[in-house]
């Protein structure tokens, strides 16, 4: 799932669940998409959550939700996963309840994790769960910025329990030590201690949190493991959040794939989906999108300002300040600048697509060119032809779209209008300023205008003293 942050850790040999709390509203969004279905990298997080999850290969994982949409979104990728819904947001300890009656008598241990924190990377859920001596592991995180997170109280080195921001002492507030929300814990001792936790604090709810004072006092030992780096831990709770969660995921893939030898110009402003491929020796420059199931192939320069989703694009192919949408770009193709390559368009080697042109469900052959100010729309183009400036494929009768036909080696001469469903033979030409509504044979010169007529000295009698009829008057002397 998670190419970039693969897990290679060791398995957990106990029977083991993972537990992801996605129920609540996210109230701080101010969003009608319940939180977990905010996208990062056009992915909602929640599936990032899950994408992580399953790389560790848990005996199963259940998902506490209220929103039938979450429900939908999970259902369609992670079919596997148990959903079971909790009623009312009593907090994240009564969640964890709720998700507990899903979980047979034999799990020995829960992975608890939240459903707003996607960059818990598989690698750091992996090492969690590779200690399992402890009752209670929790994972937690140090940050300059811990406004919001529960605080760990330590004493003498041990945790001994976790503040949330609103019940926290001022002198509480200045730990820096937050929790992640993710802990590792065994089944029975969740069994024993969620009933006892109450909804004694200034946000009225259950906290999860509540099970280390608990076990605490039954001297039941907790472990903590640090997480080494903040940016893995961050949840999303509000939309500064998730941009700050967003910009970290973009730097971790991106730093993936110039460790595997991509040239990323500017990465700060070069954007890459996680199911993007991209061999050695491709260069993205600056303000690069490279969406959904795109590859690229070694040797190709896209960007500076380029959008390409689900796109392959072949070896060396350049593609400069253009969006593409579900097109092909051939081995040593061009696009751009300000060019727009929609579904269906295929551009073979050595193809040129250059400024202001519009491609959609159409062939363009090898070598042939489409360079300037051009539609091109349900249309198939040979090898080595010329599409002159300003021509516009007419496919669409009002009612419905049909198809052109255009040779190898033909040359269209600008601003013509190829009114489909029409054929251009091999090698034939068409005259600048046609309309081509008939077929056009083979080496044949198709001219479909009027032919010109020059009135002498029209100006002259009909705009005297213009600034015109003074130049016209000048050639005349
Ligand atoms: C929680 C932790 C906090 C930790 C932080 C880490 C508690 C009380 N606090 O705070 O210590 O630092 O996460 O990100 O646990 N949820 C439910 N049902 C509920 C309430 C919440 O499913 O009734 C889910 C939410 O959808 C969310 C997760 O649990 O995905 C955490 O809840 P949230 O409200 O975001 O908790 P935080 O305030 O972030
Ligand atoms: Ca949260």
């Amino acid at each position: 799932m998670n190419k970039v942050d693969p897990y290679e850790g060791k398995r957990v040999s106990a029977p083991s669940v993972a537990i992801v709390l996605a129920a609540g509203d996210g109230t701080r969004m101010n969003s009608t998409l319940p939180k977990v279905l905010h996208p990062i990298l056009d992915r909602p997080i929640i599936l990032h959550v899950l994408g992580n999850l399953s790389q560790l290969s848990l005996d199963s994982i259940v998902v506490v939700t209220s929103h039938p949409e979450v429900d939908a979104a999970i259902r369609a990728e992670f079919p596997d996963v148990t959903i079971v819904h909790q009623t009312e947001r009593n907090g994240t300890a009564d969640a964890v309840e709720v998700a507990l009656s899903e979980v047979g008598a034999h799990i020995q241990r829960a992975l608890i994790v939240p459903g707003d924190a996607p960059l818990l990377s598989p690698t750091i859920l992996g090492d969690l769960v590779a200690v399992v001596d402890s009752p209670v592991t929790l994972l937690s995180a140090i940050t300059s910025n811990p406004f919001g997170y529960g605080r760990i109280v330590r004493s003498g080195g041990l945790v001994t329990e976790i503040v949330e921001e609103k019940d926290a002492t001022a002198e509480q507030r200045r730990i820096t030590e937050v929790n992640a929300g993710v802990y590792w814990v065994e089944v029975n001792l969740l069994r024993t201690l969620l009933p006892l936790i109450t909804t004694n604090n200034q946000q009225n709810e259950k906290y999860l949190t509540d099970i280390v004072k608990l076990a605490r006092e039954k001297s039941i030992e907790i472990s903590a493991i640090q997480a080494r780096d903040f940016n893995a831990v961050q949840g999303v709770n509000n939309r500064i959040q998730l941009a700050y969660a967003g910009k970290s995921m973009q730097r971790v893939v991106n730093s993936y794939w110039m460790l595997k030898g991509v040239t990323i110009e500017d990465p700060e402003t070069t954007w890459i989906g996680l199911d993007v491929v991209i061999a050695s020796d491709v260069t993205l420059k600056s303000n690069t999108q490279l969406r959904g199931k795109t590859s690229i192939a070694t040797g190709a320069v896209i960007g500076p300002d380029v959008e390409v989703t689900d796109c392959t694009i072949a070896e060396d192919a350049k593609v400069l300040k253009s969006v593409a949408i579900n097109a092909h770009i051939g081995k040593s193709a061009t696009v751009g600048p300000f060019s727009y390559l929609r579904p269906g368009a295929q551009l073979h080697e050595l193809a040129k697509v250059g400024a202001y042109v519009e491609v959609k469900n159409s062939v363009i052959g090898e070598r042939s060119k489409v360079p300037h100010l051009s539609y091109v729309g349900d249309a198939t183009i040979g090898k080595d032809t010329n599409i002159g400036a300003g021509t516009v494929f007419v496919n669409y009768d009002g009612v419905a779209k049909h198809k052109t036909e255009v040779g190898d080696g033909v040359r269209i001469g600008s601003d013509t209008m190829l009114v489909a469903p029409v054929r251009i033979g091999n090698g034939a030409y068409t005259a600048a300023g046609s309309v081509i509504t008939d077929d056009v044979p083979a080496g044949a010169m198709a001219v479909a205008r009027e032919r010109q007529r020059n009135i002498v000295e029209w100006v002259k009698r009909k705009r005297p003293g213009t600034v015109s009829a003074q130049a016209a008057e000048r050639d005349n002397t």
